[in-house]
């Protein structure tokens, strides 16, 4: 089947705490960046909707780009680019909690306390709000595709966020205990498909691993897929 639109998300989103601190995590947008690249050869629009990546990661070329800061500002982006025979890839790593309540001004320091307690609600998950969109509205023709990095049980996390989420495809891959971030260099993933098709891909850099990505996605989808 063809897909018309094809929406990518990338990097992380912030959640301010006060005017000058955020949440935040390490994702750099790199993987999203090469998707979004690649994926212009094969769907005509492609709507690129990133937070904080780094510089090198804000345009990809072909992209309608789309700038957002927080979880729930992804989520109202990506709600409104929904239409029927469109793939999402989120591959961004929204933040999954934000502080009950943005202070206006710099929280300064107590003297004498040496414990700052903040309180902290969940966001929205952009996924699970997406998939029960387009049931709601019967909007045909959508593929759904998570992202799930992990420090332990890849397949079971995985697995466990395909169903949940109610995906099409989830592409796992191992972050390091040891290091810090999301990993710049070569990395493995391993995509599982709703169907119970799994693929093993790498070590290779971010850029072959996206265009590996986008490949098997191409043939996985051309024969007259439909959302299970
Ligand atoms: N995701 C999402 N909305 C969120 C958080 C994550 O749609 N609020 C998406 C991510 O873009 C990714 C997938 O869900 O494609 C899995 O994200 P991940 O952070 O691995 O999983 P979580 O569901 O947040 O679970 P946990 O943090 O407990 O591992």
């Amino acid at each position: 089947m063809g897909f018309s639109k094809a929406i990518i998300t990338s990097g992380p989103t912030r959640e301010w705490i006060d005017p000058v601190r955020y949440i935040s995590n390490a994702s750099s947008g790199k993987m999203g960046f090469h998707i979004a690249e690649e994926i212009g050869r094969w769907i005509p629009e492609v709507i690129y909707i990133h937070g904080q990546v780094l510089e090198d990661y804000r345009c990809p070329s072909g992209s309608k780009r789309i700038s957002v800061e927080t979880t729930s500002e992804m989520k109202d982006a990506v709600l409104s680019e929904m239409m029927g025979d469109t793939i999402l890839i989120m591959a961004a790593a929204p933040a999954d909690f934000r502080p009950a309540e943005s202070k206006e001004s710099k929280i300064k320091k107590e003297d004498g306390s040496e414990i700052l307690l903040l309180e902290l609600v969940k966001n929205p998950d952009i996924l699970k709000a997406v998939s029960s969109e387009i049931s709601e509205r019967e909007i045909s023709g959508c593929c759904l595709v998570g992202f799930a990095a992990e420090t332990d049980f890849l397949e079971e996390h995985a697995l466990g966020k395909l169903k949940s989420k109610n995906l099409d495809y989830i592409v796992g891959n191992y972050v390091g205990k040891n290091e810090k971030g999301f990993g710049e260099v070569e990395t493995s993933i391993v995509i599982y498909s709703s169907r119970g098709k799994v693929a093993e891909i790498g070590p290779l850099s971010k850029e072959a691993i996206s265009k590996k990505i986008v490949e098997f996605l191409k043939t996985d989808t051309s024969n007259a897929f439909v959302r299970s």
